[in-house]
């Protein structure tokens, strides 16, 4: 039995406009409107970092379930954007924080399917030893990928969302997760930057490769949105509900198009989909923690409600988690 005692989040002061990336890149504010339903992002300050982001959602979340950093036993933070190769960003979020020497890891790279992964790696290691487990979701993508290149610039944001896993009842409950991986699609979507197939040096930085997103959009959008439905209905499925039963999805946000082809082979009704893309952009693995942060602060959910978490990323990795409120 694995609950969510708490919601958080955190978002950068700093609005960056599609029109302010209109003066900097070949693009309109029409095109982004159109094609992915952005209207502007948030982006992190010079003096921020992953690891603040991070740590400004984690003292959200404890405000929020009325708990200090004392009271965690484990930290599982999801990120594509690290604040260093090593060590991972969830020992410097422990120590700001001013947890105990608690275990922490990051589940790294799984794109914008981390957070809702980690929420099913919080549920398993409550089942096995019943402890408080802070899970975040965080990216900075902005620093990390080319502001010249229109392609992918203009779609990411940056943010942070996170909840407290355990496992007495509280708020609401997992009641299951349903999880996949196509590694063979992983060429499709890469920021090789940094690894070692492509480690930080003078011909990477030359060739302009170090902050490269590469990215075939048009087959990441197909299998989003395969992969998001079908995740939602069978998680649904093996809790014994239909969609009819869900009182709000809340999807990975990475193109409204994305999240209108999801809901409608879902068959339901616009009410039934939590979107706040327009505010923020794909923020990665912090997009789902994010929304419900909002959508819990914004009444969008009601004790009893049956709420679907799904999400879809490089990997290709997918999940949905069915929580009971
Ligand atoms: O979170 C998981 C990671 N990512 C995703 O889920 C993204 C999934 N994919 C998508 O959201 C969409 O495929 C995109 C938003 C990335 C692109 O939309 P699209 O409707 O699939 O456009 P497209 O790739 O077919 O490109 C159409 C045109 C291209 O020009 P040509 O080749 O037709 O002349 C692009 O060069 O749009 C051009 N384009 C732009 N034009 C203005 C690409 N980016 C821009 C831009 N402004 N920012």
């Amino acid at each position: 039995m694995a609950h969510i005692m708490g919601f958080g989040g955190y978002t950068p002061e700093r609005i960056v406009t599609n029109d302010d990336w209109a003066q900097l890149v070949d693009t309109t504010d029409e095109w982004i409107t159109q094609r992915t339903g952005i209207k502007r992002r948030r982006v992190a300050a010079d003096d921020e970092s992953t690891m603040t982001m991070a740590v400004a959602a984690a003292e959200s979340v404890l405000e929020d379930s009325g708990l200090v950093p004392d009271d965690i036993d484990e930290i599982i933070l999801a990120t594509d954007t690290p604040e260093m190769m090593t060590p991972d960003t969830s020992a410097l979020v422990q120590h700001q924080l001013g947890c105990r020497n608690i275990p922490t890891y990051d589940l790294a790279g799984s794109g914008c399917a981390g957070f809702v992964q980690a929420v099913d790696v919080a549920r398993s290691r409550i089942a096995v030893d019943p402890k408080k487990v802070l899970v975040i979701g965080v990216e900075l993508i902005s620093r990390m990928i080319s502001p010249k290149d229109r392609n992918t610039a203009v779609l990411f944001g940056d943010a942070a969302g996170a909840v407290i896993m355990g496992p007495e009842p509280a708020r609401a409950e997992v009641l299951n997760v349903v999880s996949g991986t196509d590694g063979g699609n992983a060429e499709i979507l890469t920021l090789a930057a940094g690894g070692t197939r492509n480690p930080f040096n003078e011909v990477t930085l030359a060739n302009g490769d170090y902050n490269r997103l590469v990215m075939d959009g048009r087959k990441v959008f197909v299998e989003a949105v395969r992969r998001m439905s079908e995740a939602s209905v069978e998680v649904l499925r093996r809790i014994g509900k239909s969609v009819s039963d869900v009182a709000l999805v809340i999807p990975h946000q990475a193109n409204l198009r994305i999240i209108e082809a999801v809901r409608k082979r879902m068959g339901l009704d616009e009410d039934k989909f939590f979107v706040n893309i327009q505010e923020y952009g794909n923020t990665g693995s912090a997009t789902v923690p994010l929304a419900m942060w909002e959508a819990v602060n914004n009444d969008r959910i009601q004790k009893g409600d049956l709420v679907v978490l799904t999400a879809f990323g490089a990997g290709f990795h997918w999940a949905a988690a069915a929580v009971q409120f």
